[in-house]
């Protein structure tokens, strides 16, 4: 049995929540292939082979509007269980004759269900308990066959089911962690009603992905593009551990790196016993950026200058046959073209051009199944130190778009010092890993006046952004406590020669972007 047959598929029909019910699922330890709700059955069965159940995501969109999405004959002609999650239990009420209307009230937020026949989706639960609901239409009439399993004031059929059939509804959403017992319901209905496969472990996963990349590579050599980041370090890993010294990392340090950085990437390779190739080609980059502020011309010019460096490295190489990629699951499902119209994802800008044309259909992407949080699980598995496995993001082009103005030698070493003072004291209060979701300094174009013992000083002005976000499409400040900022503020204008000046950045994001440029 393959690691990721017995799973279940799960109907993308286009809620927020869609991925976190996979994610909830493989929690469990049971492999999820999201999929979009028009696959036939063979794409479903490719996804996810042999899957023993299926799930139905919620949806912006209501069962009797023109157009709106259905459900495949496939789900009900194959006879197995079935789980729909608030549109998806609509659609299934719908499909089987039942009756749905638009609610007298919407009903959005946190509500207690009573459950009235625990049976096989309640069984051995709290009779009582909050769950999180959100919903304009509600059920009128349960297909035949159904009984009600659970009600809340607003929705007196919250949950119902045809236990007989294997088929199970519920309005409010288990996958959201307002459910208090949602991942109990999900357990019952994923392993208790359907029997699903348990494999799906970051130990079985690296066997498992280990013995593919060999099969696939045989003898060949990988190229990798390694920037400290957990999706190239888990990756190149994988690969290392398959393949050993077949595996190349090219590492390219623009100049534009935190804080030893560069020191730690080449250690992290040593560590793990890697052909580690470091490139420092900063004096290039700061060549190419001499003299350009517009952070368009900046972001072009680094990218530019990263596919020359990375493509000159790979030529020194000899024949390279495969390229690995950090694709994470997140990319294939947007690839895939998912139930969610209009979704976009902020891309990151990792993608290396410039090269040979022959390695570009060769991909080696041992991530391409797992979603960020199993990245970083599989990651702890593999030995990967943990500062690498909860690095907050850092944007390809790094410092030069926080370096706001022109970039130059000097002003980097000012906001790698003022940084190195923010993320010290947040990883001292607790506050990198949680509490913040991406935390840095940003070195503004303008100078202030300020006063320093007995003397008028004209000098730099650094800005702290901390933000807390579960996308990064959209951001919040982090609140975060006056006397920490006050502690951040002092030692930044005390300790880093040339600023005067530290302010916070209080700004959602929309209107501004997490990043300065
Ligand atoms: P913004 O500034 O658009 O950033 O709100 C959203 C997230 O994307 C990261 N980011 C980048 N990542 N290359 C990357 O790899 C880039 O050019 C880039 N620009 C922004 C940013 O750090 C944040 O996490």
């Amino acid at each position: 049995m393959s690691l990721k047959s017995g799973g279940v598929a799960i109907l993308d029909y286009g809620s927020q929540t869609a991925q976190l019910i996979a994610r909830r699922v493989r929690e469990l330890g049971v492999f999820a292939a999201l999929i979009p709700y028009s696959a036939t059955l063979e794409q479903a069965q490719e996804a996810a082979p042999d899957f023993c159940g299926v799930i139905l995501s919620g949806s912006p969109a209501s069962v009797y509007e023109p157009g709106a999405p259905t459900l495949p004959g496939w789900v009900l002609d194959t006879w197995k269980p079935v789980l729909g999650i608030c549109y998806g239990m609509q659609l299934l009420t719908q499909a089987l004759g039942g009756q749905v209307a638009s609610a007298a009230q919407r009903e959005y937020g946190m509500t207690a269900l009573r459950v009235t026949r625990p049976g096989a989706l309640f069984g051995e639960l709290e009779a009582t308990q909050t769950v999180w609901m959100s919903h304009g239409d509600r059920i009128e009439r349960p297909p035949e066959g159904f009984v009600i399993l659970a009600a809340s004031d607003n929705a007196p059929y919250a949950a119902i089911g045809d236990p007989a059939r294997r088929l199970f509804g519920v309005q409010f959403h288990p996958e959201v962690s307002h459910t208090t017992q949602g991942t109990a319901i999900l357990r019952n209905f994923v392993i208790g009603v359907c029997g699903a496969h348990t494999a799906w472990t970051p130990a079985n996963f690296i066997d498992a992905t280990v013995s593919a990349i060999r099969a696939q590579v045989g003898s060949g050599r990988v190229l990798l593009g390694m920037s400290g980041g957990v999706d190239s370090s888990v990756a190149g890993e994988l690969i290392h551990r398959a393949v050993g010294d077949q595996l190349v990392a090219v590492f390219v340090n623009h100049g534009m790196l935190r804080l030893g950085e560069a020191d730690h990437v080449i250690a992290l390779g040593r560590t793990l016993g890697w052909n580690l190739v470091a490139a420092d080609a900063t004096e290039e980059f700061l060549d190419a950026l001499s003299g350009v502020s517009d952070p368009e011309q900046k972001r072009v010019i680094i990218g530019r200058t990263f596919a020359d460096v990375f493509e000159c490295e790979a030529a020194k190489l000899g024949t390279l046959d495969w390229l690995a990629q950090g694709t994470i699951y997140p990319d294939v499902i947007e690839s895939a073209g998912t139930g969610r119209p209009g979704a976009r994802r902020i891309k990151s800008h990792h993608n290396v051009g410039g090269l040979p044309d022959h390695l570009l259909g060769r991909l080696v992407e041992p991530l391409r199944d797992l979603f960020k949080d199993e990245v970083r699980r599989v990651g702890l598995a593999l030995g990967i130190p943990e500062e690498i496995v909860w690095r907050q993001p850092f944007p390809g082009p790094g410092l030069g778009v926080r370096c706001v103005g022109e970039v130059t030698w000097e002003r980097l070493e000012i906001l790698r010092a003022a940084d190195a003072i923010l993320t010290g004291e947040l990883r001292a209060a607790g506050l990198l890993r949680e509490g913040t979701a991406q935390a840095f300094a940003v070195l503004l174009p303008v100078r202030s006046v300020g006063v320093m013992g007995d003397n008028r000083t004209y000098d730099e002005v650094i800005v702290l952004r901390a933000v807390t976000t579960s996308d990064f499409m959209t951001a919040d400040w982090a609140r975060l406590d006056p006397d920490l900022l006050a502690r951040i503020s002092s030692r930044i204008v005390n300790e880093v020669k040339g600023v005067n000046r530290v302010l916070y950045d209080l700004t959602t994001k929309p209107p501004a972007t997490i990043e300065w440029e």
